[in-house]
């Protein structure tokens, strides 16, 4: 192969279209990561943290690139062969070199500092990030996962519910401390919401926790960030930060009971009679079930399966007459209700506000 054919090649490495692409994504994050998921838009002290020390190790591992590149490049070019040789009559092989020490020693010197460096970088961010005990002012949460969908139990404030995490911010410029419990009853999870924290597993049998810090309303998204089967990626996470006067004013709600409204009558009845309360709680009834979503406030949440379609009148039909045509593998199995029944079950949970 003809010596010449070497800066060729290192147009088409693959690195070099790596670093390209890098490069212009780090100028502009923005450009693939525009929607509200973005690690590089913290909204917590421990986000920022996570972001800092990821720019950190990419400032200090793209120096090396640039250097390691950068001298490819050099010998690549500046040792070609040029064309006026006579390759016929040319010396086939360079002269050869063997052992230096100086060089020896700064290749081996120069990783071991720079590994030192990024442990240490690291080490100080895990504990930024890690506290054992809650702060005594901490809004503490059990996180629970399951198989496909999260529920959410406020212990000092008495509230279950699924899939939309209701959080108060601080206010007066304090940011709120958020303890959560991570736990597990079938596989592992793990609870990904990149703008508040980094991910932490939520393993069956161990108690795991985060904590964060919040001081912006807003919404903020995330996912089940472990592979735990069929539906892990419909184990959508929604976290709805919001001001402590519309959180309290949310917790006092959800800590009502079920109220009877005329409307639903018919369908309570049918929802009593069948399978649903095994699985399902609405307080304030006979249904008392906990392997399924607390149903007493459904209609406080937007959106049903765990993030997968809205919460509207069509979605919950569909769900209660045949919940695996919405969600395939789910634990809810086929009640076998006619269309008519699931339509009055569809309005008795209607009323469940
Ligand atoms: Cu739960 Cu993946």
């Amino acid at each position: 192969m003809d010596v010449r054919d070497s800066s060729a090649i290192a147009l088409c490495s693959p690195r070099l279209w790596v670093a390209a692409v890098g490069l212009t994504l780090f100028a502009n994050p923005s450009l693939v990561l525009a929607d509200s998921t973005s690690v590089f838009e913290p909204v917590s002290a421990t986000a920022a943290s996570i972001r800092d020390l990821f720019y950190m190790v990419l400032a200090i591992t793209g120096g090396i690139f640039l250097v390691v590149e950068g001298a490819l490049f050099y010998c690549v070019f500046k040792y070609r062969q040029s064309s006026d040789v006579d390759t016929a009559t040319a010396q086939t092989e360079p002269p050869q070199i063997y052992g230096s020490r100086p060089v020896e020693v700064a290749w081996t010197v120069a990783p071991l500092l720079t590994v030192f460096v990024l442990f240490l970088v690291v080490f100080r961010s895990i504990m930024e990030v890690r506290k054992d005990d809650p702060p005594p002012d901490a809004m503490v949460v059990d996180v629970i996962g399951r198989q496909w969908w999260w529920e959410y139990h406020y212990p000092k404030e008495g509230v279950r519910t699924a899939n939309e995490l209701h959080l108060p911010v601080g206010d007066d410029g304090k940011p709120q401390p958020v303890y959560l419990n991570l736990l597990s009853v079938d596989v592992v999870h793990s609870f990904w919401v990149p703008r508040l924290s980094g991910k932490t597993d939520l393993l069956p049998g161990r108690k795991n926790f985060m904590w964060f810090t919040i001081d912006k309303p807003g919404v903020y998204w995330g996912q089940c960030a472990e592979y735990c089967g069929t539906q892990h990626g419909n184990m959508l996470l929604k976290v709805v930060a919001e001001p402590r006067a519309d959180f309290e004013k949310w917790v006092a709600d959800q800590k009502k009971n079920a109220v009877d409204v005329a409307a639903g009558e018919k369908g309570k009845k049918l929802f009593l009679g069948f399978a649903c309360v095994n699985c399902h709680t609405v307080r304030g009834t006979a249904a008392k079930g906990t392997a399924g979503p607390d149903l007493t406030h459904l209609m406080s949440r937007e959106t049903l399966a765990s993030g997968m379609v809205e919460n509207t009148r069509e979605n919950l039909v569909k769900w209660v007459f045949d919940a695996q045509s919405v969600k395939p593998g789910c634990l809810m199995p086929s009640l076998h209700v006619s269309e008519e029944e699931a339509g009055e079950i569809a309005n008795y949970l209607e009323t469940l506000k």
